[in-house]
């Protein structure tokens, strides 16, 4: 089932603002020594991922379809003292420059494959000379074995599609599936997901 904006706006209406800093716990491996230029976050919901890239020094562009989110985002940037630009757009007619950024993240952008093929082509074109672009999403294993997520398979994919599409533009250097533990009400549990990384060189 299509999950639309003012879904979206709910889901992060009814959601808790975390006031310190979040970060993705796949993409800060990925992140560390690398030198801060530009970033762009695609999808970036709150701001978690944006903001704490911010705070390392570099320069972020983050967008999303849902005010909500940016607005938290925006509060979450005020917190920690950084500056972002916020970008309210809907990623299935936005296009970043091109060759522009030299980090590009897209994670757990989980529309229909058509849709997120074309942010994923979008987004490998965005990366500059010598940039990366992570992809982090729910993987299509989480279906059957994995915690949350979403509840459309449709909406899931696996690092190997993710390979297809950016590895005509970019060399791709890590693409897996991984494992990330989630603290439910149930008590622990393992969500499946998936982490690409590819470079233009
Ligand atoms: C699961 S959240 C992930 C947020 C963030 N990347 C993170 O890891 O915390 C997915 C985000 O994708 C955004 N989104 C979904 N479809 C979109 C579209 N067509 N254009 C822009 N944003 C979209 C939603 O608003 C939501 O904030």
């Amino acid at each position: 089932m299509a999950v639309d904006r003012r879904d979206w706006d709910r889901r992060h209406r009814e959601r808790e603002f975390i006031e310190h800093l979040d970060p993705n716990r796949f993409l800060v491996p990925e992140v560390e020594g690398l030198t801060p230029g530009r970033a762009l976050d695609l999808a970036a919901g709150a701001g978690r991922n944006a903001v704490w890239l911010a705070t390392l020094g570099w320069a972020v562009t983050a967008v999303d379809w849902s005010e909500v989110a940016l607005g938290k985002g925006r509060l979450l940037a005020e917190r920690h003292a950084v500056e972002v630009e916020w970008i309210l757009a809907d990623l299935r007619e936005w296009e970043p420059s091109s060759r522009a950024f030299d980090l590009v993240l897209v994670a757990y952008l989980q529309p229909a494959a058509e849709e997120r093929h074309a942010v994923w082509r979008r987004a490998a074109e965005a990366v500059a000379e010598g940039g990366r672009l992570i992809v982090i999403g729910h993987d299509a294993d989480n279906f059957t074995r994995g915690w949350g997520g979403p509840s459309d398979p449709a909406s899931l994919y696996t690092a190997e599609e993710v390979v297809e599409v950016v590895g005509v533009a970019l060399e791709v250097v890590r693409a897996e599936q991984v494992l990330r533990p989630v603290e439910a009400e149930e008590g622990p549990r393992q969500a499946v997901d998936n982490v690409v990384v590819a470079v233009r060189r």
